[in-house]
């Protein structure tokens, strides 16, 4: 079986067993809550001996876009919440350009812990922390998720991308769109790749509004 069908089982059956622990039909928001409590406690790799807290990701939990980053760095890793440093100021700036609010929106990364001096989290630390993103889109039920940056973009999409040409560009899958951008940390030092973010990021909305899919949570 393929990595990504065994990715889904586990999630399927793990959202199952959560679903089936309850009386009642839990709200997307209590299951989000229920998934990050885990994400918190998780030790299934490494980088959990040298996080000071995991960041499971945070939102509306019936956002229409999720915009899905590498991983926590410095300030995320101490406040527990994803994109709060710069390159979330320019974020939220970009969203306000076409008329959302960071909570309009659901925000994670692909691992959930910071690694060690920022550098790129490793095969295992990502098959260990992809089940909990994939878990959390699965209740979001996201018209689009929008990459930002190359690593997300080849973990989510395909590892043969290459984002200079990638960028903006919708692939449809399992009913999402995904979206490829530059990484808003990349973007905030290149005036160029500013614009191109920027652009890109007017595209998305475009690509909703002609699909008659622009409209908020
Ligand atoms: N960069 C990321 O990829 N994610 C964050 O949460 C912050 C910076």
């Amino acid at each position: 079986m393929a990595n990504r069908d065994l990715i889904g089982e586990f999630v399927t059956r793990t959202l199952a067993e959560l679903r089936a622990h309850y009386p009642r039909p839990l709200s997307p928001a209590e299951e989000l809550a229920l998934i990050a409590g885990p994400i918190r406690q998780c030790r299934n790799c490494d980088l959990a001996l040298t996080r000071t807290q995991a960041v499971p990701g945070e939102g509306h939990p019936r956002a229409r876009i999720m915009f899905i980053g590498e991983a926590p760095g410095g300030t995320e890793d101490e406040t527990g919440r994803p994109f709060v440093g710069a390159a979330g100021k320019f974020l939220e700036d970009m969203l306000a350009d076409i008329g959302l609010r960071r909570h309009d929106v659901f925000i994670a990364n692909i691992t959930k812990c910071r690694p060690p001096g920022n550098r790129d989290p490793e095969p295992d630390e990502i098959a260990a922390c992809t089940p909990w993103l994939r878990a959390q889109i699965a209740v979001i039920q996201p018209t689009v998720i929008c990459t930002l940056g190359r690593f997300a973009m080849q973990t989510l999409i395909a590892p043969y991308l290459q984002i200079s040409k990638a960028h903006g560009a919708a692939t449809e899958r399992d009913g999402i769109l995904y979206i490829p951008l530059y990484h808003p940390a990349a973007a905030l030092h290149q005036q160029r790749l500013r614009d191109t973010l920027i652009a890109d990021m007017r595209t998305v909305r475009d690509i909703l509004v002609a699909r008659g899919l622009w409209q908020s949570p």
